[in-house]
């Protein structure tokens, strides 16, 4: 079967990775993909949001199956224009993805699914909203309502630090469109976890629990960036954890959407805090994380294109799913300057010695290469260096050692990827 991965980043190469190697699938393209990717498909130069242009891509190459990266074209109603061309379409629809699109449609299916969630307020209004949030007393979280390339969401350590992110977001209309409405929520306390699932639109079948990295410095110092690294498994998820998050966090979350129409094909992430042992939902993203993607794709023994076909198809009940290494860890090498600012074009030497290390893949998240064979950076995350192992401390020995082989100027990762499930030993 021919497949279709739509995206271009370290998420959508270990996706085309995993597929590419499935004895099912004859050929993968990827659109735009990129030249890290290009190792493991066919790229083809059409945009993740022309959806026409993708719709037509996978008709005229005769694609099987398309699979979906990252959450704009679905929110955009990539699936919903493959579905009426008859397409077989990985993802939800954009009336499913709204659960990512907009944080007062999530937190109002978490309140009618009886899911656990820090409790909110839904503004458009700056003075309501800033009497709502001296209710809740500060520390607090302000959100923006719309996708905000995850920056919309700010932690406040006191009232006027909240008074000015609701003015920002309202007022002054930072997010523009994003940002018209705001949630406004307790602050919760906790450990946060991945939990990643699949579902066909009536069950799921849950992956492994993982945790990222979000801040871009060691001991979870320094701001924010897209993800610094993952590992999987989370042993703050053990597994009688993971069973009631399925049984009372997923299932009712996909049973509610149920009820309002819209079924629910695709990757179901609950960004979730635990505290004491009990899972609250911080937020839902409609695809897989990234990076969290890459350590599971490395763990993952089952056919990943078995498992998408069953929720493609409807029935995804009664599969289990199978994990090769006992854990995976994956380290992101970033440009320097980011998440600021940053160099692109700059040569990188020392990834095939990165990748020739046993258990070790090495995901490109931003990178060109030159006709010489020369792979420069061509973004602020640059590789995902990602290692499997029996145990987790083999795991984070063997993917600083590929680590190490890779150099350019200004890369910096940090150096204390999966501290918490090493300390928990
Ligand atoms: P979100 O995009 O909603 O996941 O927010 C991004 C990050 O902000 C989360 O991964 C948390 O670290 C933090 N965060 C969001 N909401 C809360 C909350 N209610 N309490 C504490 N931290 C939060
Ligand atoms: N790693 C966090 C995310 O993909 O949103």
């Amino acid at each position: 079967m021919k497949v279709l991965v739509v995206g271009s980043g370290g998420r959508e190469h270990a996706l085309a990775w995993k597929i590419a190697s499935d004895p099912r699938v004859d050929s993968v393209i990827a659109a735009p993909g990129s030249a890290g990717i290009a190792q493991v498909a066919a790229c083809a130069d059409v945009a993740v949001d022309d959806v026409e242009g993708l719709a037509r891509l996978a008709r005229d190459a005769g694609v099987d199956l398309t699979v979906v990266g990252p959450e704009a074209p679905l929110a955009a109603g990539l699936v919903d224009r493959f579905r009426a061309d008859g397409l077989r379409v990985f993802g939800p629809d954009a009336g499913g993805a709204r659960l990512e699109a907009s944080k007062a449609f999530m937190k109002q299916i978490l309140v009618d699914a009886g899911v656990a969630t820090a409790r909110y307020g839904e503004f458009g209004d700056v003075e309501a909203a800033r009497r709502f949030a001296r209710d809740l007393g500060a520390p607090l979280v302000v959100k923006a309502d719309g996708l905000a390339a995850g920056k919309g969401v700010v932690v406040c350590e006191d009232l006027e630090t909240a008074d000015q992110a609701i003015a920002s977001m309202l007022e002054q209309g930072v997010f523009g469109e994003a940002g018209r409405r705001v949630v406004v929520e307790e602050f919760l306390v906790g450990e946060e976890a991945s939990f990643i699932a699949l579902c066909d639109g009536r069950s799921v079948v849950a992956l492994a629990p993982s945790q990222d990295h979000k801040a871009v410095g060691d001991g979870d110092r320094g701001p924010n960036t897209g993800g610094m690294g993952a590992y999987s498994p989370a042993p703050v998820v053990d597994d009688a954890l993971a069973g009631e998050i399925t049984s009372t966090i997923i299932e009712p979350t996909v049973a509610t959407l149920r009820d309002r129409g819209i079924d629910y094909r695709g990757v179901l992430y609950a960004g979730l805090m635990i505290h004491e042992g009990k899972p609250k939902v911080l937020e839902y993203n409609v695809r897989f994380g990234d990076p969290e993607c890459q350590p599971l794709m490395v763990r993952l023994r089952s056919s990943l294109v078995d498992l998408i076909e069953g929720c493609v198809e409807g029935d995804v009940s009664g599969i289990e799913v199978e994990w090769n290494a006992g854990a995976a860890v994956c380290v992101v090498m970033a440009a320097g300057g980011y998440p600021g600012s940053y160099e692109k074009g700059t040569a990188i030497s020392g990834i095939e010695a990165a990748g020739a290390h046993e258990g070790v893949e090495v995901f490109h998240a931003g990178t060109t290469r030159d006709g010489d064979g020369t792979w420069r950076t061509a973004g602020g995350r640059v590789l995902g260096v990602t290692a499997g192992a029996d145990t987790v401390e083999t795991a984070v020995r063997r993917a600083y050692t590929a680590v190490e082989n890779i150099h350019w100027d200004g890369v910096h990762y940090r150096r204390d990827i999966a501290h918490r499930a090493l300390s928990r030993q």
